[in-house]
């Protein structure tokens, strides 16, 4: 076989008489000939197959070489870079694991004796390096004492090329809400007192981050913290917040944003792709509060089941648990949380401002209200039920239950 390949001569001249025999002799000996046809006026040049696998072969060997070669320059220039994090430069020290959360592990660390929380978040595309850097710059950015104190943030660089973001931040020695509402660790039941107390201050905490331009977006009790002695609860994990948003597109005119959350806590407007503003946040906390009344973790809501015959159940199953004083306030208060219209949902300050009428109506002595008493105490609140009781016998039961609990699936973008 021989290729053919015939290009026009438009100088119309042809090769130098002298100089063909001396040409075609050379290239002929690789398989290649060339004819220069003066009537057609085009130059032929003929490849023998040998030529063609020759120049296909010589083809490829250029790629390779070029590829390998890219390799070993890439190698070298990176080869002597090591990563000097806060984190390799031993800055932190591991004590142990926290958990494993949607986007990385938490790890408790010390640094100069003090604890903290270092989460790593490994990150393939720069999307999602930015979305973790924007929950270090929300926690940097509120600075509130209801908010997961921001330490520190940094790259780290794996062997293997990728890198991860890692934020420090303040540990709280009760751990997340979710354990505490179930006494994972063999505590006394959160008291009436307690969770009126957890209640206000979160309320008044969502408040200061919407004021900030922040949604949170994935509200949940186990993304609220408790400090030592059950002192105070704080708000953390912004790893699906959003911010930079005006007052109107957080209250008046919410904007379309992506079906983000977990979905057992997830408001109808979220759920069904609709625009959601700071309400959406309160029926998130709405559904903390549901939580902390029925003292465990909402069930998901069974297939063709109602949102409020789902309300309904969990708020009588906690009517039945406890005869607390304020159990009618606080169910009230519930409702007008979980309201389907987002534009019928209480506002927070007045939510803050229900559970402080129900904290005062308690009547407690100074020295028994949550904030000033370390919480390893049991309180003795008027009207609790013999339920608080019996709630503290089958701790290890609850331990066991803690951590067979199946949380709602999480949605980073479902658009
Ligand atoms: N500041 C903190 N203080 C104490 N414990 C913390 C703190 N931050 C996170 N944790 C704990 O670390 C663990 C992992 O947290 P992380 O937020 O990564 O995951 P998660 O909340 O379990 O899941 P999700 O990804 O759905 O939020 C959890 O058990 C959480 O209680
Ligand atoms: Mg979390
Ligand atoms: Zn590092």
């Amino acid at each position: 076989m021989r290729a053919r390949l015939a290009i026009s001569d438009s100088t119309g001249a042809g090769p130098v008489a002298s100089e063909r025999p001396k040409r075609e002799s050379t290239l002929e000996s690789i398989g290649i000939s060339l004819s220069h046809d003066a009537n057609r006026r085009t130059v032929n040049i003929e490849l023998t197959e040998a030529a063609v696998l020759l120049f296909y072969l010589s083809g490829c060997a250029v790629l390779i070489g070029g590829l390998a070669v890219g390799c070993v320059v890439w190698q070298r220039a990176h080869a002597g870079e090591k990563c000097s994090c806060h984190w390799c430069s031993n800055t932190y020290r591991k004590r142990r694991s926290l958990g494993r959360g949607g986007f990385g592990e938490a790890l408790l660390v010390v640094r100069c004796g003090r604890p903290y929380v270092l989460k790593n978040i490994g990150c393939s595309t720069v999307n999602a390096a930015n979305q973790a850097l924007l929950e270090a710059a929300c926690l940097q950015r509120i600075q509130h004492p209801g908010v997961v104190r921001f330490e520190d943030v940094f790259l780290h660089r794996h062997d293997n090329g990728g890198c991860s973001v890692v934020i420090v931040m303040e540990f709280c020695a009760g751990g997340d809400l979710i354990d505490r509402i179930q006494c994972a660790r063999g505590e006394m039941p959160l008291t009436e007192a307690q969770i009126l107390h957890f209640l206000a201050s979160l309320c008044r905490t969502l408040g200061h981050v919407h004021g900030c331009g922040i949604l949170h977006r994935d509200l949940k009790s186990s993304n609220i913290f408790i400090t030592r002695n059950d002192r105070s609860c704080k708000l953390g994990d912004f790893g699906l917040a959003c911010s930079g948003l005006s007052r109107r597109r957080l209250t008046g005119s919410p904007r379309r944003h992506s079906r983000c959350g977990t979905d057992l806590y997830m408001s109808p407007e979220v759920e069904n792709r609709r625009p959601y503003g700071a309400s959406s946040d309160t029926y998130g906390l709405g559904c903390v509060l549901l939580e902390m009344l029925l003292q465990g973790q909402l069930r998901e809501r069974r297939r063709f089941e109602e949102r409020k015959e789902a309300i309904r159940s969990a708020l009588d199953l906690a009517r039945r648990k406890h005869g607390w004083q304020s159990m009618e306030e606080l169910s009230g208060l519930a409702w007008k949380m979980l309201d389907d219209n987002p534009k019928n949902r209480i506002e927070l300050p007045a939510a803050a401002a229900t559970a402080d009428a129900c904290l005062a109506a308690l009547q407690l002595p100074t020295h028994l209200l949550p904030v000033d008493v370390a919480a390893s105490v049991a309180y003795t609140v008027s009207g609790s039920s013999s339920s608080d009781n019996a709630a503290s016998v089958g701790r290890q039961d609850r331990a066991a239950q803690w951590r067979l609990r199946v949380p709602g699936r999480k949605t980073r973008y479902a658009d």
